[in-house]
């Protein structure tokens, strides 16, 4: 039925049907990310990629005389409902290591291709007449084959990290950066030995660079810990997208070349949308274990005492009644408790009331981009209210009431004064200018992500409200109404 679209084998002659097919599906995918750049029109961009999925994946199925339809179509019914399965059951604020996760499998399956089209290239299009692979197609493949590793092993670290399964503490190892960097110059140097070696002599490179390769991941990621994992998790997804690229020159594949580069290139803009956000240097990002230096995160058992004060929902009420500006800081804590809904019921009394309120989030509010964002998206909160950090944080100063509501690390003023906190350098709101700081949180013992101590607590206007936050914010409706 489709043997007008007929192409052959990897790195055959290209059919224009294809190239115009792997076209549409590279313009989805990039209408697709434009669609995700905004809260308002995610879901069309979500639609968008896929649709160009579905037409890059029937392209290459009928297309490519690659394994038996009835292997493929067990292997997506597998795939399609453990997918279907863990997207049912997982939670929110579980989606980061879901991620981390999925970005292993992207990794892995990297390497495995690579290897495949090393054991078999005949299968690959890739042996020569003479016998042996051409120089350029073992670079591609050992690229692939490098990039694939540290994605699996730096992504497994992370989901370890994420899922509480590991320390969530850096480990620094003595001489770190030199022993990173002389790994990194090792798998150059026998990826380029692999490259120019003849075939009886290219197992041992290959071998021993995919080792350094999983060895690498691993050692880039175990440094990082604390507050910097977001910035990690987005650099693993850039490098998930290069490894598919690399992937897709081994297979003689455009769409997978155009979506890996294009998953590739927007999680760099991401991890550097990220990393000036948390004023981290995206070089050492890249080169692991930034901004660790101090050791592991300060651990919220064990510090002193302070006076604070604590406040009931009829008194954050009765305060926010007579505000005029408010302005609701939502963390990680809102979405543990998933009190979006009440929050956004308490916003529209307060309206009702001529109080005027704004939301603010912060870049790594929650524990994903975008993670506020979804949830107040999810109780309908209108985006024209929902600010981004620089766009409001100079408005505190005129705020009668900033109010925290499960957010922690994000607003405390060690990252601004404090050089020994694992938080420090990363912008945070001026909820001290506020004339009034009401702060949702279940217990005085409980600590943000990062582990530290907040000052923001104890401060003269600050009110306590301790409680699960959900609750809370419904007694504080209940008191409004
Ligand atoms: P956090 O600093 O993690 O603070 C969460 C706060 O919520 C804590 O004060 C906690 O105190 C409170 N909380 C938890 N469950 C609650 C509930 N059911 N009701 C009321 N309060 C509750 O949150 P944040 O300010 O959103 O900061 C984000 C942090 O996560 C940053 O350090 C960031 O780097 C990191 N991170 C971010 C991401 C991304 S991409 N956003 C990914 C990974 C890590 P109690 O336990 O006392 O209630």
């Amino acid at each position: 039925m489709f043997s007008f679209l007929a192409s052959g084998a990897a790195h055959g002659p290209v059919n224009p049907w294809v190239a115009v097919a792997y076209l549409v599906a590279g313009v989805f995918f990039i209408l697709a990310l434009r669609g995700l750049s905004s809260p308002a029109t995610s879901r069309t961009g979500n639609r968008f990629g896929m649709a160009g999925m579905l037409i890059a994946v029937v392209t290459t199925l009928v297309t490519h005389d690659i394994a038996n339809i009835a292997e493929i179509g067990i292997a997506i019914l597998l795939g399609g409902i453990v997918g279907f399965t863990i997207a049912r059951r997982i939670a929110m604020t579980q989606m980061p290591e879901l991620v981390a996760a999925f970005h292993s499998l992207v990794g892995l399956a990297a390497v495995l291709v690579g290897w495949a089209a090393y054991l078999n290239p005949g299968a690959f299009g890739l042996l020569l007449p003479q016998g042996g692979i051409a120089p350029v197609s073992k670079i591609e493949m050992g690229l692939g084959i490098a990039i694939g590793a540290i994605t699996f092993s730096g992504s497994v670290i992370a989901f370890a990290k994420l899922a509480g399964k590991m320390s969530g503490a850096p480990i620094l190892l003595p001489m770190r950066h030199v022993i990173n960097l002389g790994t990194l110059a090792a798998i150059i140097i026998l990826t380029a030995l692999f490259a120019m070696a003849g075939p009886a002599e290219t197992l041992p490179l290959i071998v021993a660079m995919t080792v350094l390769a999983f060895a690498i991941g691993f050692l880039l990621i175990i440094p990082i810990g604390g507050a910097d994992m977001p910035v990690v998790v987005s650099m693993l997804n850039s490098y998930s997208g290069w490894a598919a690229a690399a992937m897709g020159f081994t297979l003689g594949n455009t769409a997978m070349i155009i979506t890996g580069a294009l998953v590739g290139s927007s999680g760099a803009i991401l991890s550097y949308i990220m990393c000036r956000a948390m004023n981290r240097s995206f070089i050492s990002v890249i080169a692991g274990g930034f901004g660790t230096d101090s050791g592991a995160a300060a651990s919220g058992e064990g510090r002193e005492q302070r006076p604070y004060k604590q406040g009931s929902a009829a008194d954050a009420a009765f305060m926010l009644e007579q505000a005029e500006k408010v302005i609701i800081i939502p963390g990680y804590g809102m979405a543990v408790a998933q009190a979006q809904h009440a929050l956004r019921e308490m916003a529209d009394l307060l309206e009702e009331k001529g109080v005027e309120v704004k939301y603010a989030i912060h870049p790594v509010a929650g524990r994903m981009p975008g993670h506020m964002n979804v949830l107040l998206a999810e109780a309908s909160v209108p985006y024209d209210k929902v600010f981004e950090l620089e766009d409001i944080n100079s408005e505190f100063a005129q705020a009668d009431v900033a109010f925290i509501i499960g957010a922690n690390d994000v607003v405390n003023p060690a990252a601004k004064t404090d050089k020994s906190s694992p938080i420090y350098g990363m912008p945070v709101f001026d909820v001290d200018k506020a004339k009034q700081v009401f702060f949702i949180k279940r217990s005085m013992g409980g600590v943000g992500y990062a582990g530290v101590d907040n000052d923001v607590f104890y401060m003269d206007q600050t009110m306590m409200l301790l409680a699960d936050a959900k609750k809370m914010v419904e007694e504080i409706v209940k008191a409004l109404d």
